[in-house]
């Protein structure tokens, strides 16, 4: 099995009332295009054409970043919006460049705002037009209410003779309730040819793809229709609060999976998951957790509650509660939390420790080392088994740069100790507790910076006036 995927993109998406465009829209901490562009390579697509339009500048970026295409995916711009039908035109020379060099080529067309159709229904739909030898298979589903979508006309033998729009629709057709998904499989060839037929002569005045459907009909070419058994995956987003329910929906589906490998949630319906994310057997997600990006979870670890992860790399026997973390690498037995910030570049190494109230960022916090308490640890290299005191901050910002601060190995800092980057400690060091470290600090010694403490005997009896 072949086949080419042509996605369509370029619509307003006026319904969703904002200045993004539709498709940049994310579900789930990913773009609705992406989600589209992974079911079409997940079921093998050779490539990928995308017609974009509307808010351009925001969709292309995301798809010249898009890591699956590895080179296969061209964009066509289409710049005035005059329907599915123009939008397939826009893309003419790719497409014919793809049946010159194959003639019995298919191409699979998705709409840039379903995202959760499935790599499995895509894969299914190519095979039947393989097998089958059809012009074209329409992927249909049965709604129990079918406003607003394309109606499948069929004649007596129940063959598609084609589809009408709802605004073109007699009322008649408009009480059918099988509906045209907009997700089709085409021989190129054929659908190439039948595209000059098209016309805008209908209520929206624009060029529709569906009207290629019954082109192909009326000359007896072979159409089919599969009717799929999930009409979930194939709802669309139009406004928000369709993008709501459709991330409900991937919810279910991706904590489901998790859960049937292995993954305990407490509420499920509280724990939102990318469907980029992967947990290890024996990962306890708790509630009000929300795990984005290439996020990975490694056996027997705990997240959550109250925690959001984007990016994160977590080994296995590890504790996350209550944390914010962005593109992080926590190694093995690492405990983060309550209430701890970790931010971009930070590495916490095997069985070490951020506690409470604790920010770190760009640091590599070395393996049994420890910043339990109301700590900022920023650009910063702690060797093995460092304790750094409550209320430590390194100051690595002067106003104009950021600097390093190095702590080696089992050196012991006293709580609130202020460390003046760029400024090197060594192994086995003690700082004492409210020192200001602004000098370079040698293996083994005690570094101490705060004023002599005076007593004032009797104090508090001198004070009072005794006239
Ligand atoms: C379309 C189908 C309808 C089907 C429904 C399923 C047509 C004429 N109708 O209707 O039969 O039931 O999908 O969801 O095809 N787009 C462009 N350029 C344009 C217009 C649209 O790229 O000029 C893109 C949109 O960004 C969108 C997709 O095509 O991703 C579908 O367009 P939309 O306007 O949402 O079509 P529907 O009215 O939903
Ligand atoms: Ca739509």
């Amino acid at each position: 099995m072949s086949f080419t995927t042509l996605v369509l993109a370029a619509g307003a998406g006026t319904r969703m009332r904002s200045s993004v465009p539709k498709v940049a829209h994310e579900l789930l901490g990913k773009p609705l295009i992406h989600w589209v562009a992974d079911a079409a390579f997940a079921a093998g697509t050779k490539g990928l054409i995308c017609v974009v339009g509307h808010g351009r500048n925001l969709v292309e970026p995301l798809l010249e970043n898009y890591p699956l295409a590895n080179g296969n995916l061209k964009m066509v711009v289409q710049n005035e919006l005059n329907g599915t039908g123009h939008a397939v035109m826009m893309a003419r020379e790719h497409l014919e460049a793809l049946a010159a060099r194959n003639s019995d080529e298919s191409l699979i067309i998705l709409n840039g705002d379903v995202p959760l159709i499935t790599a499995n229904t895509i894969a299914k739909l190519a095979k039947l037009r393989e097998q089958e030898q059809a012009d074209c298979c329409v992927l249909g589903f049965t709604a129990d209410d079918p406003h607003g979508y394309g109606r499948l006309l069929r004649d007596n033998d129940g063959f598609l003779t084609g589809i009408k729009e709802e605004r073109d629709a007699t009322d008649t057709q408009r009480q059918i309730k099988e509906c045209n998904s907009g997700v089709y499989c085409f021989s190129l060839a054929a659908l190439l040819k039948s595209l000059d037929g098209l016309t805008n002569n209908n209520a929206q005045g624009e060029y529709y793809l569906t009207d290629v459907v019954g082109i192909l009909a009326k000359q007896k070419s072979k159409v089919l229709v599969q009717m799929t058994s999930d009409p979930s995956e194939l709802q669309g987003v139009n406004d928000r609060v369709q993008l709501a329910k459709l991330g409900c929906l991937a919810q279910e589906r991706i904590n489901r999976e998790h859960m049937l490998n292995g993954v305990t949630m407490l509420d499920p319906r509280s724990a939102w998951i990318g469907p980029d994310v992967t947990l290890a057997c024996d990962v306890e997600v708790l509630p009000m957790t929300i795990i984005y990006g290439k996020t990975n979870v490694g056996e027997g670890s705990v997240v959550g509650p109250n925690t959001r992860l984007n990016n994160v790399r977590i080994g296995t026997r590890c504790v996350v509660d209550e944390t914010i973390a962005i593109d992080v690498i926590l190694e093995d037995r690492v405990s983060v939390g309550p209430r701890a910030y970790l931010r971009p570049g930070t590495v916490m190494r095997t069985g070490s420790r951020a506690g409470t109230h604790v920010e770190i960022k760009k640091s590599d916090i070395g393996p049994d080392s420890k910043v339990p308490h109301l700590s900022y640890i920023g650009d910063a290299i702690l060797g093995t088994n460092v304790n750094i005191g409550a209320g430590s901050i390194t100051c690595n910002y002067d106003g104009a740069n950021k600097n390093l601060t190095k702590i080696g190995d089992n050196s012991f800092i006293g709580s609130d100790t202020m460390f003046i980057a760029p400024v090197t400690v060594g192994d086995n060091v003690t700082t004492g507790a409210g020192s200001v470290i602004s000098k370079d600090v040698p293996d083994g010694a005690l570094a101490i910076t705060r004023p002599e403490q005076r007593t004032v005997q009797n104090w508090a009896a001198s004070r009072k006036n005794t006239n």
